[in-house]
C-alpha cells in the first residue's frame, strides 16, 4: 500500500510539474521583482511580439530582435484606421518612462493620440503598467 502511494505520490509531482512548465507558474508569473514580472505581462499575457518581434522567413523570432518592431503580416476585412508597422518597443525608444506608462494605463501616446488598431488598447492598473514599461526599457533600443 505504501509503495502504491509514493508511486502515485511520484507521478502527482510529475504531472504537477508538467502542467506547472506549460502554465509558466514555475517561471516569471510568480516572480515579484517588476521587471520580471513585466517581462511576463509582455510575453505571456500582452503577447506582445506577435506583433511588435520580427521574425525570419519560416515565422520564427528573430531572437537578436526581439521587440524590435515588424510589419503587420495582416489587414483589416472592413475599413478602419490601421497602422500596417509595429513600432520597436525594446528600450521604449518614443517614450520617458512615465510617457510609457500613461499609455500603458490609458492607450494615449504622449502626443495625445491613441495607437491605431491592431494595436489592443490596454488599460492596466499602475502597477503593472509600471512592471511592464520596466522590462521594456531595461531591453536594449535597436534605433
Ligand atoms: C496585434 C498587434 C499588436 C500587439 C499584440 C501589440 N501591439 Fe503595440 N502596436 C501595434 C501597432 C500596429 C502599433 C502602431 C500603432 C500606430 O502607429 O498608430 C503599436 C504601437 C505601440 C506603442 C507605441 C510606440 C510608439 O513609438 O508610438 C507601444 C509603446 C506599444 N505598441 C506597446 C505594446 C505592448 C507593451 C504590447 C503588449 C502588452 C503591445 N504593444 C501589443 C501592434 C500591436
Amino acid at each position: 500500500m505504501r509503495r502504491i502511494i509514493g508511486v502515485v505520490g511520484v507521478v502527482a509531482i510529475t504531472i504537477g510539474s508538467l502542467v506547472g512548465f506549460a502554465s509558466g507558474v514555475n517561471g516569471p508569473a510568480t516572480a515579484t521583482d517588476p521587471q520580471s514580472r513585466g517581462q511576463y505581462l509582455v510575453e505571456r499575457v500582452g503577447i506582445c511580439q506577435d506583433c511588435h518581434s520580427p521574425r525570419d522567413d519560416a515565422g520564427a523570432f528573430l531572437p537578436d530582435q526581439w521587440l524590435g518592431g515588424a510589419p503587420i503580416g495582416f489587414t483589416p476585412t472592413t475599413p478602419m484606421p490601421w497602422a500596417g508597422m509595429a513600432p520597436p518597443i525594446a528600450g521604449l525608444p518614443t517614450m520617458s518612462h512615465e510617457q510609457a506608462v500613461h499609455f500603458m494605463m490609458s492607450g494615449e501616446k504622449p502626443d495625445g493620440t491613441e495607437a491605431r488598431p491592431p494595436h489592443p488598447e490596454y488599460r492596466l492598473n499602475r502597477e503593472d503598467a509600471e512592471a511592464v514599461v520596466t522590462y521594456l526599457k531595461s531591453l536594449t533600443s535597436q534605433d
